[in-house]
């Protein structure tokens, strides 16, 4: 059964004896909640991809102390050095080459050659990190190919049988995870859309932000296959209006009338309180006895576009 912790001294250092002994433990961060092991040992990353049945060619984030943790895991060229010094602590995951003769259990990286490094913003993941003193793998915590979680029992109801404990840091901040990008050939690529957006990490660094892999990378980033985020109801996007045996995602102030169940996820049309409250009431309608969760339109601007992604994810092919 798993333990609930909370984020008083005592249970964070039980969180460390735990991650000493090759255990793995759910942490908050300012994203999504994260499953932490030691990046360093292979039996805690092995916990890690089994606990979420996470297929093995799907390569970890790694999250870091500081800079000079993640200098001495990937090495930076001048642009992701800047990002980093732009936006570390902070929801941007960089992806970079592997420095030879690192620690890092070979199955975070793919095929040895890169590493995903991030250094969260969350004091309680800040804490952890800075006490344990080693880098912490960590994907979102739950199972693989469903929601990530945003608060401790979004954990408990996905991995609640399988890992043994959770500190409870509360909601999470952001909602949707790290924006992931990599560096090449002096361009910037992003891999991932998520809690920094687009827009803002151009303006950092004066250049504008390539969608996709370098052509370099064969699935650079295989987290992002198609089906994803799955609900146990199916998804229709762009929805005026919601028919019977549907649930509402609305967004904005202008709902269709509609008697089912429903929910809004910002009145204001507000986009970062959407994307806060995403995940929390996908999970929620999932929860109502229907076929489909019809989802209003959300714009692709500013943290829209992470929104969107994820949006397209739950309703494509299972
Ligand atoms: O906000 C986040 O990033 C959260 C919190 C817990 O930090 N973590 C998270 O991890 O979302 P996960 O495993 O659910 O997503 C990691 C993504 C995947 O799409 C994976 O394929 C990609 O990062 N990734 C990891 N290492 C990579 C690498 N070396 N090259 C390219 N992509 C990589
Ligand atoms: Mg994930």
């Amino acid at each position: 059964m798993i333990r609930i912790l909370g984020t008083g001294e005592q249970d964070i250092a039980y969180a460390i004896d735990l991650l000493n002994s090759a255990q793995v433990v759910a942490l908050p961060t300012e994203t999504v909640y994260g499953l932490a092991g030691d990046a360093t040992s292979v039996p805690a990353v092995s916990r890690i991809f089994s606990a979420k049945g996470r297929p093995g060619h799907n390569p970890l984030i790694v999250h870091v102390a500081d800079i000079t943790m993640a200098q001495s895991l990937g090495l930076f060229d001048d642009i992701s050095l800047a990002l980093a010094a732009a936006f570390w602590p902070g929801p941007l995951t960089l992806v970079l080459p592997l420095q030879p003769n690192t620690p890092i259990a070979p199955q975070v990286t793919p095929g040895g050659r890169t590493i995903a490094l991030r250094q969260p913003a969350h004091p309680v993941f800040q804490s952890v990190l800075s006490a344990f003193g080693r880098p912490l793998a960590a994907p979102s915590a739950n199972p693989s190919g469903m929601m990530s979680p945003t608060t401790a029992a979004h954990v408990c109801a996905g991995l609640g049988e399988v890992i043994p404990a959770v500190i409870d840091g509360g909601p999470a901040r952001i909602g949707v995870e790290s924006t992931v990008v990599q560096v090449s050939n002096g361009k910037i690529y992003l891999l991932r859309p998520g809690g920094i957006v687009r827009d803002v990490i151009g303006a950092a660094v004066g250049m504008d932000i390539v969608s996709g892999a370098p052509a370099s990378e064969i699935l650079a980033s295989p987290g992002q296959l198609q089906s994803h985020y799955a609900p146990r109801a199916s998804v229709r996007l762009n929805a005026t209006h919601a028919d019977a045996g549907e649930a509402l995602l609305a967004f904005g102030p202008n709902e269709p009338a509609f008697t089912g169940p429903k929910i809004n996820l910002s009145p204001d049309a507000d986009l970062g309180q959407a994307a806060a409250n995403l995940f929390a009431m996908m999970r929620q309608l999932d929860q109502a006895d229907i076929k489909t969760i019809a989802v209003m339109p959300i714009p692709m601007i500013g943290i829209g576009e992470a929104i969107n992604d994820r949006l397209k994810r739950a309703a494509s092919e299972r």
